[in-house]
């Protein structure tokens, strides 16, 4: 059974992937108001990825005997000032996250709840590849500056993305 504290912090940790992906969500309807189908596409896929994360939080509170408390998810940010400006808040938003997951990953040890710290590492190696992904983006949408057509051909190449529900439903 697990401990009341770490309990605590990953269902903290379940609302703010719930956060996430509120937030990616309402980038995708901003996208979506301006007309950038391919940008909207891939903050929707980005959305149900973070509502499967969420999940895994749930499930593993569930298996070890834990309860889940759930409260209200804060309201996210529906406004930028441009395409640059969502990703660079996506990419900072995951920086954030890393340092929650991190701290997850302290108190586990701190606890020697070495279940939850195992629990915890595919998070931590999840982290790399959000972040990476966020950044590339970022990269894209720099490098193209002004580039007449060249929204257009980040627009397409998002739009490719697609949800891939994970293989073994916890
Ligand atoms: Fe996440
Ligand atoms: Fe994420």
């Amino acid at each position: 059974m697990i401990k009341e504290k770490m309990q605590k912090a990953l269902t903290s940790q379940l609302n703010a992937e719930l956060f996430s992906s509120y937030l990616y969500l309402s980038m995708s309807a901003f996208f979506e108001s301006i007309n950038l189908k391919g940008f909207a596409n891939w903050m929707r896929v980005q959305a149900q990825e973070e509502l499967v994360h969420a999940m895994k939080f749930y499930d593993y509170i569930v298996e070890r005997g834990g309860k889940v408390f759930l409260s209200s998810i804060e309201g996210p940010a529906t406004a930028w000032s441009s395409p640059l400006a969502v990703f660079e808040h996506a990419y900072q938003h995951e920086q954030k996250v890393t340092g929650l997951i991190n701290t997850l990953v302290d108190l586990a040890i701190a606890e020697q709840d070495h279940a939850t710290n195992n629990f915890l590492q595919w998070f931590v190696a999840e982290q790399v590849e959000e972040e990476a992904s966020a950044d590339e983006v970022v990269q894209k949408i720099k490098l193209m500056g002004d580039a007449s057509g060249g929204l257009f051909m980040i627009d397409t190449e998002l739009a490719q993305r697609v949800f891939t529900p994970p293989a073994t439903t916890p």
